[in-house]
């Protein structure tokens, strides 16, 4: 028996090992077939691998296998032990003479002691897997790469009593008891599909059962599988799921594949959810939801995720990806997919200015800083490091301008293509590119530099005007970022329209303008009036615009624009523009954001949702983004500022506002959303506006809430101010909810959220609450990544959130080296600050990168964005 559980790859201090995409061959041997059966438990599971393999092409090298965490105890060839097998780093090396064999192996493994929740591992009393991207290798030996593809067999075995539900991929073909208590069950999935895709679940599970006929007419039996005491909090999930099915049969003519579909859900997970096939696993945070304990956010958030996962089916399990590095292949068009349809439940405009605010929050900084990295990366250390919201998020808007240049029956025509060419294969962005190119006639080989160029374009627009004409003058420019200092010019699809600024009535019909040059200049003529120019509507590129509109045109634009993203985007920018000033200055004119604002509360067409989003302000993060040097108190007290005079100025509207939007009883509507959304942002600016007795009118909501979105929005405003209401708020909602981890992750992120000045302090001690874990990636997220999200109390002078940040880091790296990993990238916007800051930060980074055995994630994360 060898043990390689220990087995050290590289030590980080010498550099660990770089993969890179020019360095992709295809599998030396391929595996048709394979055969796992399991004998679970929660110390000690055995698992039995039968490969089918054979060779792949003319060559005479050793067959490879992944593996890693486990004890192997035999290896077989053909039926036959054989011992001139080697261990070679994290591979088992078997020499083999021919060129079909099947080779087994028989390793044990530890579920209950797997804390990094890659592989086989235990939650909540129950076994379940994660195996994206390198997680089958935890469980077995085998070829750990996408571009594999296997037609599995399960067998599993596991004591009856403990583990009643036994689950995974494909259909259930055989079940059966043994007469020591333990029983056992068969499945089969007639996809072939690479390792990642593999999952299993045993355990103690109640299901929501639904069925779905596909519009062939097969019926599906869907099941969501969650602990028995949570069974009431799965029909949001069921329902979406059944609306994911059908929206994917209509918009995108894809149906279901196989007999079954279930979900399970689980407390500790390292990510939202996993698309493994026919057995999505779930995050219990994008499943379990009722009104008392989810908000809206969740709510939509859970339809979002559950669509995600589902349409995974086709792109992503149907149609792979080759290899890591495209990854962006399956995330990025899948994204766009969930977008679409969360925009197909309710309020388009509001949808796209959630996606635009997420992709900003997230994907533009980090395209700014040392981790910025290609939407198609070239090279990695730990592919863990690359699921970003560069490749999700701007994948997703790469994906939305070639439908965009397309057109929507074009487009449609052009996934058809890539889903019928390569259904079954394992593919790469440049595969995807072509079908929309071949199928359109449409040129996409400068689009390509999407792909490969790093960093956020900026465009410039000017418009002169003379007597009747205008000119519009573009420029871009694509910064650098690491590694790549030179960039060439991109096409850049502008949705484009002229606004009359005396009639408000639109000049031209809108226009298309793909900027593939870095400067170019068009004309418009016959202009009976001057025109206001309205760019990059609905966000058509992800692109930062600098124009020179005065105040006057943007507040003319928040006004009159009849694109309710263009609305949207000009009254941000009238009030970045203001804030950034102030930031800047100490003072800035507010008057024409009051103005604004007050015109678009007076605006009786305007859906309560979307006047929400308006009229918010930008966070103090995206101000902070658009400064040379962040100064996080000079931004907290420009922003509190115009909160507190909109909140002022406007008082008697806000308290209007939230008495009308008051409902007699609750109702998941895209109304009944808007009218919540609405009442606690006004319920903001009356808090903003500073009176003391608002905090009983917060307290009022907060009491009489039947509903967790005015329960935490009340909460979120007593929590962030200094009101006598605080503290009792704060106690009976922890005891209340005491027992629900979902609604208790809010209770910590409200408190880390909170601008108080001592915020700090209680982060500090909500660390040391006894409530608090760092095995539980949920609540490590909700407490620490809430907290280093907080600009302005992470920031805090002193530097105390930097040391605290690094030391819960390193602690976590050695339970969870994946979830560290993610939260680091807070530290290293360390160049956006001033020089104590800076410093403050980097010490930070150092200590880490310097920590003996720390993980590759974190290292990687942390000598990044030191470089
Ligand atoms: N493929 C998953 C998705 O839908 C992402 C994912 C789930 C994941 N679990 C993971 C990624 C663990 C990395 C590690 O987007
Ligand atoms: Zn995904």
């Amino acid at each position: 028996m060898l043990d390689i559980q220990h087995s050290v790859a590289q030590s980080p201090a010498h550099g660990p090992a770089v993969t890179r995409r020019s360095d992709y061959r295809p599998p030396a041997w391929l595996v048709p077939q394979i055969a796992l059966d399991f004998a679970l438990a929660a110390a000690a599971t055995r698992v039995k691998a039968a490969l089918s393999v054979t060779r792949n092409g003319k060559h005479a090298d050793p067959l490879r296998l992944d593996g890693a965490g486990q004890q192997l105890i035999a290896v077989r060839v053909d039926g036959v032990t054989i011992d001139d097998w080697r261990i070679e780093g994290e591979q088992l090396v078997v020499p083999l003479p021919g060129d079909a064999h099947v080779v087994e192996t028989e390793v044990e493994i530890a579920p209950d002691r797997n804390t990094q929740l890659m592989g086989l591992y235990a939650s909540g009393g129950n076994l379940c897997t994660q195996c994206e991207a390198e997680g089958f290798r935890r469980i077995t030996f085998f070829p750990d790469r996408p571009d594999v593809l296997s037609e599995y067999r399960v067998r599993m075995t596991a004591d009856a009593a403990r583990y009643p539900v036994l689950l995974a991929n494909g259909d259930p073909v055989a079940s059966g008891t043994s007469d020591d208590g333990r029983h056992w069950t068969e499945w089969h999935d007639p996809f072939p599909k690479p390792s990642y895709l593999f999952a299993l679940v045993a355990g103690d599970l109640a299901e929501n059962r639904g069925s779905f006929t596909t519009r062939s007419g097969r019926t599906v039996r869907l099941g969501i599988w969650v602990r028995a005491a949570d069974l009431l909090k799965t029909d949001h999930a069921l329902a979406s799921l059944k609306t994911a099915m059908a929206w994917d049969e209509q918009v995108y003519g894809r149906e279901y594949d196989l007999d079954v579909f279930n979900i399970v859900a689980v407390d500790d997970f390292n990510f939202g959810a996993m698309e493994n096939k026919g057995l999505n696993i779930f995050n219990s945070r994008y499943i379990l939801a009722d009104p008392d304990t989810a908000t809206d956010y969740d709510y939509d958030a859970i339809a979002a995720v559950v669509a995600h996962e589902y349409f995974h089916n086709w792109s992503g399990n149907r149609v792979t990806c080759r290899d890591w590095f495209q990854l962006s292949l399956k995330e990025g068009f899948t994204v766009f997919r969930d977008q679409g349809f969360s925009a197909d439940q309710g309020s388009a405009a509001v949808k796209r200015i959630e996606d635009v605010r997420s992709l900003r929050a997230a994907q533009f900084p980090e395209d700014a800083g040392p981790l910025a990295h290609p939407v198609r990366p070239d090279s990695y250390q730990e592919i863990s490091n690359f699921y970003t919201a560069t490749i999700y998020n701007k994948g997703a808007e790469l994906i939305r301008m070639m439908a965009t240049m397309l057109g929507p029956v074009a487009f449609r025509k052009a996934c058809d293509l890539y889903f019928d060419r390569f259904d079954g294969t394992a593919a790469t962005c440049e595969d995807y590119v072509a079908c929309m190119e071949q199928s359109s006639g449409i040129d996409l080989s400068q689009f390509r530099l999407w792909y490969s160029q790093a960093g956020t374009p900026r465009v410039s627009a000017s418009l002169a005007v003379e007597a009747g004409r205008a000119t519009l003058h573009l420029a871009q420019r694509v910064p650098p970022t690491p590694g790549q200092t030179d960039k060439v010019p991109m096409p850049l699809p502008l949705r484009v329209k002229l606004f009359g600024a005396g009639s408000g009535a639109p000049l031209i019909d809108e226009r298309l303008v793909i900027l593939d040059t870095a400067e170019a200049t068009m004309a418009f003529d016959g202009l009976a009036e001057r025109p206001v120019l309205s760019i990059n509507r609905g966000f058509s590129a992800p692109v930062i615009v600098e124009s020179d509109r005065s105040a006057a045109d943007l507040a003319f634009l928040s006004a009159h624009d009849d694109d309710p993203f263009a609305r949207y985007e000009a009254m941000q920018q009238l009030m970045l523009d203001t804030l950034v000033a102030g930031a800047s200055n100490g003072t800035a004119d507010h008057g024409r954001v009051i103005d604004a604002v007050r015109h678009t509360l007076d605006d009786a067409d305007l859906d309560p949702a979307f006047l929400a989003e308006v009229v918010l302000l930008p966070s103090e993060n995206f101000i902070g983004d658009q400064l040379t040097v962040v100064d996080p108190e000079a931004i907290h007290a420009a922003r509190e500022g115009l909160r507190r005079e909109i909140g002022h100025a406007l008082a008697a509207q806000w308290r209007q506002l939230h008495h009308v939007t008051q409902q007699a009883a609750y109702a998941y509507t895209p109304e009944a959303k808007g009218k919540r959304r609405l009442r606690s942002v006004a319920l903001g600016y009356l808090a903003a506006n500073g009176a003391r007795a608002i905090g009983t009118l917060a307290f009022r909501q907060f009491e009489a809430a039947d509903n967790m979105t005015d329960r935490q929005g009340a909460l979120t405003i007593l929590a962030g101010g200094d009101f006598a209401e605080r503290e009792a708020a704060l106690d009976i909602f922890y005891n209340r909810h005491s027992d629900n981890p979902l609604v208790l992750d809010k209770w910590f992120q409200t408190q880390a959220l909170s601008s108080r000045t001592d915020t700090p302090q209680m982060v500090a001690d909500l660390a040391r609450h006894p409530d608090f874990s760092l095995a539980n990636p949920n609540r490590v997220r909700s407490l620490i990544g809430a907290f280093s999200a907080n600009q302005r109390a992470f920031h805090a002078a002193g530097g105390w959130g930097y040391v605290f940040l690094a030391d819960q880091l390193i602690a976590l790296d050695t339970l969870n080296p994946q979830t560290a990993a993610k939260l680091l990238p807070p530290l290293a916007r360390w160049r956006r600050f001033d020089g104590t800051r800076a410093q403050a930060m980097r010490g930070a980074l150092e200590r880490i990168v310097r920590v003996p055995g720390v993980s590759k994630d974190l290292f990687e994360q942390a000598s990044k964005s030191l470089a």
